[in-house]
Order: structure tokens, then sequence, then C-alpha cells
């Protein structure tokens, strides 16, 4: 059994669906799903399937898309529904140079505003960077006294040596790979081989991110056994549901 630890159930895609695909779960070989929030709404749905759900968790947050729209209101907003015992970190929240739909000071700031409310609610954290790997690494650094609860960066694409510099700066860090290692040109064997067992976590990021032969359909939870089998062909030797199950309950302490 796989936990997938980064799932958009909640996007419309997919909501109208969600209750087909738990219940689905356990015959997908899957225990546990993590349900990852980008703005309120979906937030507030991650929560929602996660009460209704045991096998179900949720993180809570704003996605740096939706940085400029985040105001005072939101923190306490989100404070509030990320006291429910069934969400497990704040996310997914970060920086995206990439797509750029936020005004980059501000998808700083409202990064470590975010961060603090971890911090706050002592939650780890779930993080999206994109094309932001020298802004990210040096607000992580900065911030560091709000890091106690450990993050992963979610969806891994940047190199082995910068996930070193990571893991040299921080203890409690971890890296989540998906669809994206199928790709016929990612090369992303070389970091999985590289990076040490404890530090690796799996995820679908569906409806987006599915991996090959399905790529250019929608994603599901059940597509995570394709990153699983990718992974096992980088590493033979490991049990890779087991390892990134034990490593998840280690970052989401509240995932049980
Ligand atoms: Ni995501």
């Amino acid at each position: 059994m796989v936990i997938d630890t980064h799932t958009h159930i909640n996007d419309p895609v997919l909501f109208k669906d969600a209750d087909s695909i738990i219940s689905s779960l356990h015959e997908d070989n899957i225990s546990r799903i993590v349900v990852v929030g980008y703005d309120r709404l979906s937030s507030e749905r991650a929560v929602l399937l996660a009460e209704k759900h045991p096998t179900v968790f949720a993180a809570v947050g704003i996605h740096p898309h939706s940085a400029s729209v985040f105001c005072e209101a939101d923190y306490v907003y989100f404070s509030n529904i990320a006291m429910s015992l069934d969400v497990i970190a704040i996310g997914e929240i970060g920086l995206d140079y990439f797509h750029n739909l936020s005004p980059k000071d501000i998808q700083k700031r409202v990064f470590v505003e975010q961060l603090i409310l971890a911090d706050t609610l002592k939650l780890p954290i779930i993080i999206h960077s994109r094309d932001a790997d020298y802004d990210m690494l040096s607000l992580l650094k900065d911030n560091r006294h709000y890091l106690n609860q450990g993050f992963v960066l979610h969806c891994f694409s940047q190199t082995l040596e910068y996930a070193n510099k990571i893991i040299s700066a921080f203890d409690s860090v971890y890296f989540s790979f998906g669809g994206l290692i199928t790709f016929k040109n990612a090369c992303k064997e070389e970091i999985i081989r590289g990076l040490p067992l404890d530090r690796l976590l799996v995820e679908t990021d569906c409806p987006y991110m599915t991996p090959v032969p399905h790529r250019g359909k929608t994603n599901y939870p059940k597509f995570i056994s394709l990153v699983v089998e990718k992974i096992k062909k980088i590493l033979p030797d490991a049990d890779i549901a087991e390892l990134t199950t034990q490593n998840a309950k280690t970052l989401f302490k509240k995932l049980v």
C-alpha cells in the first residue's frame, strides 16, 4: 500500500468524482491520500473530504498563483480551518516565477506569512517552487526558525546539487516525486539515486502531471503505481511503498 502525498481531488476536474475515487483507494493499493488546497475553496473542500473519510487527510493554504488576493482575513480563515484534526500540513504554498501570476514580492510575503502560520499551528509545510530556486533557498534560510516541523518540496524538479544544498541546511526536508519522473526527457534517475532514502515521498499531483503512458489525460491517485514502478527501476533494492509510507508518516505526524 502507498500514500499519495499530493492530490487535488478538490479541483473542479475531480471533485465531482471525489467520493468514487476515495472508495476505490483500497483496491488501487493506496492506504492514504493527502488532498492539498491552493486557495480558500479548495482548502475548504480538502477539509470536508478529510473529515468525511478516514483514508483522506488535508493540507490548507494559498498557492503563489493566488498570492495577490491573500489578505489579513485569509490568515484568520486558514488558522481556523487548519484546527481540524484532519489537517496535517500547510500547503501548497511557495514561489512560482514560471507562471508569475502574482508579483514576486507579494509571492514572497504571502509565503512567509504562511510559514509563520504553519509554525504557530505546529504543522509541516508542502512547498511548490518553480523557477525560483535562489529566492526559495534564501527565504527558507532566512525563516528557518519557522521550519521546525519540516517541509517537503513537492514535484521536485531541480538538480541533485540543489537538493544537497537544502539537505545540508535543514534536518527535516523531504523531496516528493510524481508523474514527471516517467517523462522521457525528465532525467530524474541521478537525483533519485543520489538522495538519502529517508527523504523520498511519492505523489500524483492529480489531475495534473499524469504519468506515462497516460500523459496528456486526466491524472488520478491510482496512477501512483506508475510512479512507484519507475522508482523501483531506479532503486531496485528498496521497498519503495514501505519506505515512502514511513517517510510520509515521519513528516506528517498527524497522518495516522
Ligand atoms: Ni499541487
